[in-house]
């Protein structure tokens, strides 16, 4: 987590600090902060608790004018937040400055020797030691400091520094954290996080990897590694515009992403589709797939949810066994892996700690690994054998929306790829499920179509202290993830259950006037579901259906039903969680919620 910046070149670095941490600040916002080289003497520092709105407010009238300057926004990790744990930290005599992002593991060890040397803290943060590993560390040679702070710390970083005594060089380093370079036109360079902070300036990057370092000067960056050997990077073109990253008249960027649902599946869907399904970036055979012998999905969040329903799509179209893990499970437990097992992350970041090294041990066991996700260039994308992208476009607000239903269709589409080499189903079958997932976008635009009765039970519902979702079978799936968008950006506590489970102990919960909401799509499950109903309707609560267009009589059973196009049941969760979205939207609306700013979380987990 935690956003960096950094600016040399011509112009005043403020400007693009503040700019882009704002673009960055979905990465965190426990606190932010910047330091600028204002010439000689004197850096400029400023550093303030909460929103990068209130570093905005304490620089209003003060901005400082030097041309090289760094920046963070931070998610706290050690230290609660606070201005003196704000970065960017620096050595005792304020000669070096540094921003990071991540976690220095053996910081303890290192601060208390550090201690011991005379040097004074002051705050809790695990990144104080780097600066004042630098301090004891140079002797005239900035890089070499660098490198040999470097080779002290352990963890995770992506770590930018910048000394008064070289008023001329940033330099930046990467483990494990992503860090890119923006490489402007007239003599300027950029350094960020992530790719939104730096789209409207310039369009050309280099991605680091881990172990590389970027010496950054306003007309020279130079890359070499931590043994201080050159290394030679190719440029990385972004193709994103830089409107697709702005609100584009929403109110929120949630609501923005959710009605971009349409388009982002569709882009997603169309370089697959040629007739029948292809995916040229694999290019799998038949004894390919018939080696895999066990399949594993493993993600966090929200993409772990799109791997519960993958589950589905592959054991239902391929026949073959799929395990579904958190990565933060996954990594730990000695998970039972070999060549004959094919792992597949899904993460929209394409930066998720657990997720990252949740591949990395499938690799080191020798498991076949695909990665699904939406960022190119990504340390997940780079790290997997094989990787497949959703085409979701940048997404911003921290609760996933058009990242989960893109990852659902390239899943599906993935299954039917896969059924397709193992002839697991009939080929009328498929042609009949490529019919029915074409007109997916036009009916998740349907689906958005009347969002009023929605915003309705928001406003009705919105205050209640519990909501519990219901469903069987992908049903379940897809209210656990409507229960995270309504807990995560309503704070209103949520909870999913498999329908056929609530007579096991929630049931004891249901009483009078609690809201339930009830998916009751599937066909296969639709009876025993609808048996769940009652039992909750016999209990006096509230229920919301979601069912498909035609099914009038399950109105007789419930208060309201919020109907989706029909579809088969195993595209239907594309449909169904557009209302779940836009139910916890209007309902954190309704409550006053800072929507796309969730508290205590972030968008980019990159830490464990
Ligand atoms: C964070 C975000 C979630 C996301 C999860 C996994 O918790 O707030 O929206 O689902 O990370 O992120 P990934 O980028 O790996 O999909």
């Amino acid at each position: 987590m935690c956003g960096i910046v950094g600016y040399i070149g011509g112009k005043r670095a403020i400007d693009f600090l503040l700019d882009g941490l704002t673009k960055l600040e979905y990465r965190g916002y426990d606190s932010a902060g910047v330091a600028v080289n204002c010439g000689g003497d004197n850096i400029f520092v400023e550093k303030a608790v909460g929103r990068l709105d209130s570093l905005k407010q304490k620089l209003k009238n003060n901005l400082p004018a030097g041309n090289v300057g760094i920046g963070h926004t931070r998610w706290a990790t050690h230290g609660r937040p606070s201005d003196l744990n704000a970065h960017p930290h620096s050595d005792c005599n304020g000669n070096f400055f540094v921003v990071h992002n991540g976690i220095i593991e053996n910081y303890l060890t290192l601060k208390q020797d550090l201690i011991k040397r005379g040097h004074k803290f002051i705050s809790e943060t695990d990144t104080e030691v780097v600066a004042h590993l630098i301090e004891e560390n140079y002797h005239g040679d900035f890089v070499l400091a660098v490198r040999n702070v470097l080779a002290k710390i352990e963890g995770s970083y992506s770590l930018l520094f910048m000394s008064k005594f070289h008023p001329d060089t940033l330099i930046a380093a990467k483990q494990d954290n992503p860090l890119i370079i923006g490489i402007g036109k007239d003599g300027e360079n950029f350094i960020a996080s992530d790719i939104p902070a730096i789209i409207s300036y310039t369009r050309n990057t280099y991605i680091l990897n881990d172990g590389d370092i970027a010496v950054v000067q306003k007309d020279k960056i130079q890359f070499i590694n931590r043994q201080g050997t050159p290394i030679t990077k190719k440029i990385f073109h972004v193709s994103w515009n830089a409107e697709a990253a702005e609100k584009g008249g929403y109110e929120h960027f949630m609501l923005k992403e959710i009605h971009e649902q349409p388009k982002a599946v569709r882009n997603t869907i169309s370089p697959h589709l040629n007739g029948k399904v292809t995916f040229n970036e694999l290019n799998w055979s038949a004894d390919f797939l018939n080696n895999i012998n066990k399949i594993y999905i493993v993600a966090c969040g929200t993409a772990y949810h799109a791997g519960l329903v993958g589950k589905f799509y592959i054991e239902k179209l391929v026949r073959k066994l799929v395990e579904v893990d958190l990565a933060s499970e996954f990594r730990y437990r000695a998970p039972i892996v070999d060549e004959n097992t094919l792992v597949i992350v899904v993460s929209q970041s394409g930066e998720t700690s657990d997720t990252l090294a949740a591949l990395k041990e499938s690799k080191r066991l020798g498991a076949k690994t695909l990665a699904v996700t939406n960022v190119v260039g990504s340390s997940i994308a780079r790290e997997a054998e094989f990787v497949i992208l959703t085409n979701a476009g940048p997404e911003i607000a921290v609760a996933s929306t058009k990242a989960y239903t893109t990852q659902l269709i390239l899943m599906f589409m993935l299954a039917l790829y896969m059924a397709q080499l193992s002839n697991s189903i009939p080929q009328a079958e498929i042609e009949r499920l490529i019919k029915l997932l074409k007109k997916i976008p036009a009916q998740i635009s349907e689906t958005l179509s009347d969002v009023e009765p929605i915003k309705t039970f928001a406003q009705i519902y919105g205050f209640n202290d519990d909501v519990f979702y219901i469903g069987r079978s992908l049903d379940y799936c897809v209210a656990l993830e409507g229960a995270l968008k309504l807990k995560e950006i309503s704070y209103i506590h949520a909870e999913a259950y498999a329908a056929g489970e609530l007579k096991h102990g929630t049931l004891a919960l249901i009483v009078e006037g609690v809201p339930v909401i009830a998916l009751a799509t599937q066909k296969s499950v639709y009876d025993k579901t609808l048996s769940n109903i009652k039992e909750v309707k016999a209990r006096d609560a509230v229920v919301i259906a979601i069912a498909a267009q035609g099914n009038d009589q399950l109105s007789n059973y419930t208060d309201h039903v919020i109907f989706v196009p029909d579809t088969d049941e195993l595209l239907i969760p594309l449909l169904t969680v557009v209302p779940l979205q836009l139910l916890a939207y209007y309902a954190a609306i309704t409550r006053g919620c800072d929507v796309d700013k969730p508290r205590n979380l972030a968008k980019s987990v990159t830490v464990e």
